[in-house]
């Protein structure tokens, strides 16, 4: 582990395979569970998918692989290896901004993040007591909440929202799970957790799905995914996948090149950036078969939006065969999701701490996740004391979100496009070629290819998209 002993290195990952499922850990989480399905279900379903899918292959994978790139050939924080790169490709490190840009994204993205794994937190309690209830009273088989009116169940969400110390307390476990986990380091903390966590995860999904698939409205849901209706694609939706496929790859947020940093220099990377990417996206859409044929069975909207899988999932579980069971795993799957990519976003922002202010990790980790906790604390409550607080109110777009919704829609549709549209333009244009032939190990018409997306169809895709969803009165209406 201690490198060729050429460099002083950082601690790096024990094996390829150790790296992978850290960054599928990183990857798949909150945005493949929750969000996809939010929005592919506030979007009208199957075009939002195909416009997603189309975002992950062509920009998102490009860029997938341009990220660990740069982390491997700079060994540092994000802002750290885009200059190194900068520097041995004899162009100024100013560029170092776009690793500075993912860091402040990751730390937004953190502090609304933790809140909504607190939902999920407090759901796995419920349903877990409920299920456990059932149990040892005889009745492993029971469905969820079952003492419980459906009106009842819908209004859970409500008071967990009105309930500052319980929103509060939850927030304080999930961050405090992941400073602890961070503060133990890349071996002993980040790689073990996501060894243990990724295979559990793996199993849960594909139980879960199964149950659907037998129990649910399986084939309504299948439709409703894979048929599009592209009059429903407009300009702010596009830009919403977009953002969305960014988001779910953990690109344009430091956390992909800080796990890069970490990976030997004997890694082939291409393939591995197609691993990450068939995995996020397989389980994105594996969430979609997971969480719609429950819906669509319990006859509930599948445009509820943010709420969808807290507050109408639950009336499901509770009106199916093992509900408690079911509801309890599913909510525990989410966690151990949401908890890998947690520990990646507070590992960028950590690294960076530990490089810019000498740090040692566990002061670092601290004293980052600790400004994250206070910004999160704010968007929780932004769900009931500061619910009328409107940040953003000068922006049409944005005029009616509160703090947690603000922060959400600026990161996503505006942070994560410009730091993705700068790093390719940095990797496809201003980084040594010979020094990205050599860490992409890409040779012949694959370079080529992927120089033409990562060159020409990202800067070019990302910018209009960005353009005409921000404006979309640009294209005349
Ligand atoms: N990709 C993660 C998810 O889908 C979130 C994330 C974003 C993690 C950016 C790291 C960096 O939930």
């Amino acid at each position: 582990m201690a490198g060729t002993g050429v460099e002083t290195e950082q601690a790096g990952w024990s094996s390829r395979w150790a790296f992978i499922l850290a960054a599928v850990g990183a990857a798949v989480g909150l945005g493949n569970i929750w969000r996809f399905p939010t929005l592919a279900g506030e979007n009208g379903g199957g075009a939002f998918v195909l416009f997603y899918i189309l975002c992950v292959i062509f920009l998102g994978l490009p860029l997938v692989l341009s990220e660990i790139v740069i982390g491997r050939h700079g060994r540092k924080d994000a802002a750290g290896s885009v200059a190194k790169v900068a520097q041995d490709s004899g162009v100024s490190t100013n560029w170092a901004i776009l690793g500075g840009i993912g860091i402040i994204a990751a730390f937004c993205i953190l502090s609304t993040y933790s809140i909504i794994a607190g939902w999920v937190i407090y759901y796995a309690g419920v349903m877990g007591a409920d299920f456990f209830g059932a149990l040892f009273s005889g009745d492993p088989f029971a469905s969820a909440l079952a003492g419980e009116a459906p009106e009842a169940i819908g209004g859970r969400m409500d008071s967990l929202f009105a309930n500052v110390p319980l929103l509060i307390v939850m927030h304080t476990l999930f961050m405090g799970v992941t400073i602890w986990i961070v503060a133990r380091g890349v071996l002993s903390g980040i790689e073990k957790a996501a060894t243990y966590l990724m295979p559990a995860f793996f199993v849960l999904l594909i139980t879960i799905t199964a149950y659907g698939a037998f129990t649910g409205e399986f084939a309504r849901a299948v439709s409703f995914l894979f048929t599009p209706d592209f009059s429903r694609l407009t300009p702010p939706i596009m830009n919403q996948a977009l953002g969305q496929a960014l988001f779910s790859m953990s690109l344009s947020s430091a956390a992909l090149i800080t796990y890069g940093a970490y990976v030997s220099r004997e890694t082939r990377l291409p393939p591995v950036a197609g691993m990450i990417g068939l995995a996020d996206t397989g389980v994105a859409i594996v969430a979609g078969l997971m969480i719609f044929p429950i819906v669509f069975a319990a006859g509930l909207d599948p445009a509820a939006g943010a709420t969808l899988i807290f507050r109408s999932l639950p009336l499901a579980f509770n009106a199916m065969p093992a509900g408690a069971l079911i509801g309890f795993l599913f909510f525990v799957l989410i966690f151990f999701a949401a908890l890998t990519s947690s520990i990646s976003l507070l590992e960028a922002v950590t690294a960076w701490a530990m490089r810019r202010f000498a740090w040692s990790r566990h002061r670092a980790a601290l004293v980052a996740g600790g400004a994250i906790y206070a910004v999160g604390a704010l968007c929780a409550l932004s769900l009931n004391v500061l619910s009328d607080v409107r940040l953003l109110s000068f922006w049409p777009s944005f005029a009616e979100a509160d703090i947690m919704n603000a922060l959400d829609g600026v990161v996503g549709t505006i942070l994560l496009p410009v730091a993705a549209l700068l790093t390719a333009i940095f990797i496809g244009w201003k980084a040594d070629r010979n020094l990205v032939v050599a860490e992409t190990g890409l040779e012949g018409g694959l370079f080529a290819l992927w120089r033409f997306l990562i060159a020409w169809l990202c800067p070019l895709a990302v910018t209009l998209i960005l353009l005409f969803g921000l404006f979309p009165g640009l294209l005349g209406s």
